[in-house]
């Protein structure tokens, strides 16, 4: 064969064999980042030991009960018609594919800092499981709150950007990566927040604990004394790898899901980095539980 006919088949066998790979890629890549942004937690009903991602669990907010919905790709319980652009808007925009303005109990005003390519290789993860076809459950809120019409009087009035102070002047690399994985995945502060009545995070108290989270008292983890000031890199490093503390206890409450589908699912350096940007946000004074 003429050299340059070889090259040419060469070129389109590589094109080829390039497509399911990228594929892949794509899908390995995305099953990362939903670790990182801990989704499969509150769209499984692990109460019941309901199906991966079909939601039904009930989140319990000073509003009422909301119901995650089916995210599987059920093409009519779940996300299996939506577009890449159609699930960019619910997962940073806060509205759904029939245009609904979605309740901030999903925290796509953290996901909003995420970037288009981590929120897509959540997609091609998702859509690499199987469909479930289970029906959704209607929230149980009551009015005014659970009306849709609340939801986007919300975002109109608090939702103009990510739920998270931005990026330290002059912070390292690692910092950098470490304020990503903190707000833009792991909406830690989605939890460790206080928020005021109508669901604001205080972001002047960011990281600084909160007197109402999910199960109720949620810890400071700034480095003030009131927070994680005593704990060591290597504390930080176990409790966030295995969940163990210090004193030879293990964290309680939602901390237990946070560990086992979020931190412990991060490489080292992610969770370095995250201690990293730990260490650096304004200390809060939180008071000790009486
Ligand atoms: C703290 C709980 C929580 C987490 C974490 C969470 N979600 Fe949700 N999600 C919800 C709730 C509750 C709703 C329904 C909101 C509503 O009805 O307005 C929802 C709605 C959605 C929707 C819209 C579905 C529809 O049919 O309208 C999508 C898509 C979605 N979530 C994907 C994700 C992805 C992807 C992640 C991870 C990046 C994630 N969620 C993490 C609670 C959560
Ligand atoms: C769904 C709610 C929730 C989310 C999200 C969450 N946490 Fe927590 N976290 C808790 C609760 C509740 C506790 C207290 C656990 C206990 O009482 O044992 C806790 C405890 C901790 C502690 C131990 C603090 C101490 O003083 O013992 C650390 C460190 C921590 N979380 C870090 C994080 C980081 C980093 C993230 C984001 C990647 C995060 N958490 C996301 C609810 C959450």
């Amino acid at each position: 064969m003429p050299k340059r006919k070889l090259l040419l088949v060469v070129a389109l066998i590589a094109a080829v064999a390039a497509g399911p790979v990228a594929a892949q890629d794509l899908v390995q890549k995305g099953e990362y980042v939903f670790h990182a942004a801990g989704c499969a937690g509150c769209h499984t009903d692990v109460a019941t030991k309901g199906p991966r991602l079909a939601g039904g669990r009930a989140l319990k907010t000073p509003f009422g009960i909301f119901y995650s919905p089916n995210i599987t790709k059920d093409p009519t319980h779940g996300i299996g018609g939506w577009s890449d652009a159609d699930f960019l808007k619910a997962v940073k925009g806060g509205v759904d594919k029939t245009g609904r303005h979605l309740f901030p109990a999903f925290p796509y005003p953290s996901y909003t800092g995420m970037t288009d390519d981590d929120a897509k290789a959540i997609k091609a993860y998702i859509f690499s499981l199987p469909a479930v076809p289970k029906p959704n459950r209607p929230h149980d809120v009551s009015p005014p709150f659970g009306w849709r019409i609340a939801a986007w009087g919300w975002q109109l009035l608090f939702f103009s950007g990510p739920a998270a102070p931005p990026v330290p002047a002059g912070a390292s690399e690692e910092v950098k990566r470490g304020h990503y994985l903190a707000t833009a995945l792991g909406h830690c502060g989605e939890c460790h927040t206080q928020r005021n009545m109508l669901g604001v995070l205080d972001l002047s108290r960011h990281l600084g604990g909160n007197t109402a989270g999910p199960g109720g008292r949620v810890p400071n983890i700034t480095p003030d004394k009131t927070g994680i000031a005593a704990m060591s890199e290597d504390d930080l490093m176990t409790l966030l790898d295995s969940g163990m503390t210090p004193d030879g206890d293990v964290v309680g409450g939602e901390m237990t899901e946070v560990v086992q589908e979020t931190t412990s699912k991060l490489t080292p350096a992610d969770r370095k980095a995250l201690i990293a940007y730990l260490r650096v946000v304004t200390p809060v004074h939180f008071e000790k539980k009486k």
